[in-house]
């Protein structure tokens, strides 16, 4: 059904955006959003936080706290987020007073693991197996239907492989059970994949969406270690791996970003298809931070004109990309790293140095490649 095109909000440069959260991903969208004219109003925990040290007005409170909430929504203009775990009942309360985008039924769905793969089968894109599983006897039998190896995980609040048991050919379900310390958990079928790729898709309030190449993203130690631009797939894949992306962002009504992991199978399933979602996060993602330097337009301008109702900026880079995470100490390289004068430096203002904790990421850009090689041998003839 299609709304009027009255109906559609526009906010101007000049308007206030809200952004809850306060991490690497926020202040990436203040910088954008500063840079196109707008103000921003941080909601996050920290006077220290990434984006609280580049934002104009900053609201430190819990996301229960109703007074500090309804205050910041007196602030604002309109709503986005970088973190999808913000409860689903303040972002309904803030909804009542001004637009959220994306809004508490997109997040419902992205809080849980479960959910995301029951709404991804509704919507004819395939996931791994998949169990839920709330004790080790449950544990245990669905270890028998899908298979080892599997992987444990808790279904809500997992990131950067935290909250996950990988279970392979001999360990005990009782023993993975206790490991994950968990009431509730999902184990999911083990993807042998060829690689992981990622998509980038924005979304307007219109329906009118634009979305980045898919991307190839290397993992160690389950952190994003580094993302390829492009991804070295062939184009049949990668317009199965678009279309997943487009098809979700428009079921789940986002406005705003959607990024879509997935894997890629080493051969065809019995329909012919190569890519498995993963999950979905509906927030600016770390698999996107290389269209900073390599596209006219970020992903982080992108939020601000997709929840803004400006047009939606180009996707497709002008220079190939590799994004490097750096996580935590090897952000003090970073003198060493600037040695190379075209390397692009984004360092996050954490002073907090753990070990794994994402603190900034360098891109090294490349003029565009036409073209393979493509990473699937078989899929070139
Ligand atoms: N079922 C699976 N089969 C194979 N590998 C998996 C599976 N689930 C997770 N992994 C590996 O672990 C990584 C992290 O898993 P996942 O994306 O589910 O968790 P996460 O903690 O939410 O990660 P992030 O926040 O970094 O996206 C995946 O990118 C993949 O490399
Ligand atoms: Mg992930």
């Amino acid at each position: 059904m299609s709304k009027s095109p009255q109906s559609f909000l526009l906010f101007p440069p000049g308007s206030v955006l809200g952004i809850l959260g306060d991490g690497q991903l926020g202040r990436m969208t203040a910088l954008a959003a500063a840079r196109l004219g707008y103000r921003t109003h941080v909601f996050g925990t920290s006077a220290e936080a990434p984006a609280a040290q580049v934002t104009n007005a900053l609201t430190c409170a819990a996301f229960e706290d109703r007074e500090a909430l309804a205050r910041f929504a007196e602030a604002v203009d309109v709503v986005t987020l970088e973190w999808e775990n913000v409860p689903t009942d303040s972002l309904a309360f803030l909804a009542e007073r001004v637009p959220v985008r994306p809004g508490a039924s997109v997040l419902r769905v992205a809080q849980d693991r479960r959910e995301e793969k029951t709404f991804a089968a509704s919507c004819g894109v395939p996931t791994t197996d998949w169990e839920s599983v709330n004790n080790a006897q449950e544990l245990d039998a669905a270890l028998v239907r899908l298979g080892r190896p599997a992987v444990l995980k808790t279904p809500r609040l997992g990131y950067d492989g935290k909250g996950q048991v990988f279970i392979g050919p001999t360990k005990a379900a009782e023993e993975a059970w206790q490991a994950l310390g968990s009431s509730e958990g999902i184990l999911e079928a083990f993807v042998d994949f060829a690689c992981e790729v990622s998509v980038i898709v924005a979304r307007r309030e219109d329906g009118v969406m634009a979305a980045y190449p898919p991307v190839r993203n290397i993992h160690r130690n389950h952190i994003l270690a580094t993302t390829h631009v492009p991804s070295g797939l062939p184009p049949e894949v990668e317009a199965e791996a678009d279309a997943v992306a487009r098809r979700l962002a428009e079921r789940l009504d986002v406005v705003g970003l959607l990024a879509v992991e997935m894997f890629v199978l080493k051969a065809p399933d019995s329909e012919g298809r190569r890519v498995r979602m993963n999950e979905i996060a509906p927030r600016p993602h770390n698999s996107g931070h290389w269209t900073i330097d390599a596209c006219a337009c970020s992903q982080f301008e992108q939020l601000v004109r997709a929840v803004c109702g400006l047009p939606l900026g180009e996707t497709v880079p002008h220079h190939d990309a590799v994004m490097e995470n750096l996580l935590g100490e090897d952000a003090n390289g970073w003198a060493t790293l600037l040695q190379d004068p075209s390397a692009c430096l984004h360092l996050y203002g954490k002073t907090d140095v753990r070990a794994g904790r994402k603190m900034g990421h360098v891109t090294h850009l490349a003029p565009r490649l036409s073209g393979g090689p493509f990473l699937l041998g078989e899929a070139k003839a």
